[in-house]
Formats: C-alpha cells, sequence, structure tokens
C-alpha cells in the first residue's frame, strides 16, 4: 500500500480527454450532480472553493490512476453529508458529496466504480454509499473483501469536526485533535491496507502532514 497525501501529487493540464477542469465544469454546468455553482464563491472572490477541490482531487485520480479509469474501484471515507453531522449544520454546502456524485455522474464514461462511506445521512445519493462509523472495530473489513479497491480517499477526514465531536463528545466547533487523528489512523489503516489491492494507493488530505509519514513506503 503506498500512503499518498494529496498535495504531494502534482498536477498539470494535459490535453485530454479527461482534461480535468473542462470534463468537470461540463459536468457541474450540465447540472448532473445537483449544482454548484461555479462562480459563487462565498467569499466573492471567484472560483468557488468546492470546485476547486473537486477539481483538483479528479486531476489526482487521474494521476494516479495513469488516466486508465475504466473498471477502477474507488472508496471515499467521510464522503460528505447532506445532513445528519456537524459539518452539514455549520457549513452551507462544502462538504457535501461532491466527489461521489460527480464520480456518479460520469461514470458510464469513466467505468469508474465508486462507493462512499460517511456517519451522516446518504440515503438521498444515488452513488453506491454505506452510512457508518468509521471508528467502528473492523468496520471496513466487515462490509468489504480483501483486495479489492485500486484507491482509498480519505479527503478532510482525519481534522473533521465531526470525528472531534464524536470522540470528545462536544458540540463545538473545531478541527480534530491529533489524539482523534491518532485514534481514527489506529482503527482504519490496517483495514485498509486489507481491502486495498496490494501496491495501490491510500490517498489522504487535510490534519497534520505528519499523521502518516512513518508510514510512507
Ligand atoms: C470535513 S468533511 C469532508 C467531506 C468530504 N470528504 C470533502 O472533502 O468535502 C468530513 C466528513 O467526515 C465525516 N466523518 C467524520 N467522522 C466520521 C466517522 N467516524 N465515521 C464516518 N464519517 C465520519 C463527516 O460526517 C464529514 O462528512
Amino acid at each position: 500500500m503506498q500512503i499518498i497525501h494529496r498535495d504531494d501529487i502534482e498536477i498539470w493540464v494535459i490535453d485530454n480527454k479527461y482534461e480535468s477542469t473542462w470534463y468537470v465544469d461540463r459536468e457541474v454546468s450540465k447540472g448532473s450532480m445537483q449544482y454548484i455553482d461555479r462562480y459563487d464563491s462565498p467569499s466573492g472572490s471567484g472560483l468557488n472553493p468546492v470546485y476547486i477541490r473537486l477539481d483538483n482531487m479528479w486531476q489526482r485520480i487521474l494521476r494516479i490512476l495513469d488516466y486508465e479509469t475504466s473498471g477502477k474501484r474507488i472508496l471515499d471515507l467521510g464522503c460528505g453529508a447532506e445532513k445528519g453531522n456537524i459539518e452539514s449544520r455549520h457549513f452551507e454546502y462544502t462538504y457535501k458529496p461532491w466527489l461521489g456524485r460527480f464520480l456518479h455522474a460520469t461514470s458510464d464514461k469513466t467505468g469508474i466504480d465508486y462507493v462512499g462511506v460517511d456517519i451522516g445521512d446518504l440515503s438521498s445519493e444515488k452513488f453506491k454509499n454505506i452510512q457508518m462509523s468509521l471508528l467502528e472495530e473492523n468496520c471496513l473489513i466487515n462490509n468489504f473483501t480483501e483486495n479489492q479497491f485500486d484507491i482509498v480517499i480519505a479527503q478532510m477526514l482525519f481534522n473533521s469536526p465531526e470525528l472531534e465531536k464524536q470522540i470528545n463528545n462536544i458540540e463545538e466547533m473545531k478541527d480534530a485533535s491529533q489524539e482523534s487523528a491518532l485514534k481514527l489512523k489506529v482503527n482504519l489503516l490496517p483495514q485498509i491496507e486489507r481491502i486495498l489491492k496490494p501496491e495501490w494507493v491510500f490517498l489522504w488530505q487535510g490534519g497534520n502532514r505528519e499523521l502518516f509519514s512513518e508510514d510512507k513506503r
């Protein structure tokens, strides 16, 4: 298993059928993913940060897969949810499951098989999903067989305020502490290693960059 931080993968624009900005833009403008307004930046400063984050993640996925997307399986841990978690109460649409909606809307062209997991409510989503807590023992190995995913993603899960809330039973908004992130990591990492195909990638972003540094190989 390779553990890679999202920002350690450089991205550049390539003239390809999946060239990211064009591709994400077209799907967004078709309204096929419960609409993100590309220009409706909450700060009023131009591009919507949600759109940019989605675009950045999609480009990294393409780089990891070397643009061979067909038949690839992706699991997204803490994929985001419309309601039922602290994030959905405090942020307008920032942490809705945009990646899942995008990959579902485009799956006929990419051939990617995506599954999203979150503690929040996913019942209205069209993509394959499981609502569960990732702090539960054996949650992944009880739900997935060995060696079945090409990429496991955790974008902004290890610093999630919802994670901090669950572990410390608080209501205030704050990023997950190092201890909470470690607790999640200790539960999840061996399970991720089981369900990922050998030599494939656990891609994460958010929180302390040192969290996985000793595991890099
Ligand atoms: C900051 S949001 C990030 C959402 C999405 N990955 C993104 O990048 O926009 C963190 C997500 O992790 C979820 N989460 C936090 N702790 C969790 C847990 N123990 N089990 C499952 N999901 C959890 C939250 O419900 C929330 O949707």
